[in-house]
């Protein structure tokens, strides 16, 4: 048994470095989720991992199932969330390859499922002025400091609908907001996770300027390039944040 889940981004569909010890699919009130949980064991540490679009990376954000992902996790007794998510980067400081540990969120998704309190129920309201948890977030930028990866430690996660990038305007726009990077996964999924009561934290990796910024043009390629050495971030990150959790 673990309370400590992994969920991979983009360009973290498996967890290199993480000894399996079973694959799991569960079924949900919801569906199943993006992938089967892969138990495991990485630094030491019991985890399991999902593949938030899936193992074979097929399935769009705007698709995913985060209702039975959030879900399953919480069927087989994870407390702790660590999503990691490509992202790009609207502020100064959140340049390609820099690891963010986001405070907050705004919401610009539409038509997704976003929450569990629906049908035949007292309506319920929960409080989510700071969206992300705080102790989990501490040890992630821990985490990051002892890997020498001078994290950048608060932020808005602007959520956008995708798959489409944005346009120049839009990240204009977002940063007017006070957007520090744009992702496209990082709603519904915080949201969900606060209604069935799991610390959820977001370990963001800049893949690229966001569109428009400094002339920014996106390529897949470039997204690609900067994804494979942050990712080697992310889990240089998490062999010192695990341990602490
Ligand atoms: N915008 C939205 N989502 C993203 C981006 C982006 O520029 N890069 C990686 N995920």
């Amino acid at each position: 048994m673990t309370n400590i889940a992994i969920i991979g981004g983009t360009g973290l569909n498996s967890l290199k470095g993480l000894t399996i010890t079973h694959r799991q699919m569960v079924n949900t009130p919801y569906g199943q989720p993006s992938s089967p949980l892969v138990f495991g064991e990485i630094c030491g540490c019991s985890v399991v991992f999902l593949a938030r679009h899936g193992s074979g990376h097929t399935i769009p954000p705007h698709q995913v199932n985060y209702r039975a992902n959030l879900w399953a996790l919480k069927e087989v007794e994870a407390s702790n969330v660590i999503a990691v998510a490509a992202v790009g980067g609207i502020r100064e400081d959140t340049q390609p390859g820099r690891i963010v540990i986001p405070d907050q969120i705004i919401d610009y998704t539409w038509s997704r499922e976003s929450t569990y309190f629906e049908g035949h129920q007292d309506v319920r309201h929960i409080d989510f002025t700071y969206p992300y948890c705080e102790s989990l977030r501490e040890q992630l930028i821990a985490g990051a400091r002892q890997a020498q990866l001078d994290p950048v430690t608060e932020g808005v996660y602007a959520a956008t609908q995708g798959p489409r990038l944005e346009t120049a305007a839009e990240i204009r726009r977002l940063a007017n907001d006070g957007g520090a990077i744009v992702g496209m996964t990082g709603m519904p999924e915080a949201a969900l996770a606060r209604e069935l009561e799991l610390c959820y934290a977001c370990c963001a990796v800049v893949s690229n300027k966001a569109a428009g910024i400094d002339g920014a043009i996106i390529t897949m390629q470039e997204i690609e390039q900067n994804l494979k050495s942050g990712m080697d971030s992310v889990r240089a990150l998490l062999e010192y944040a695990l341990p602490r959790l």
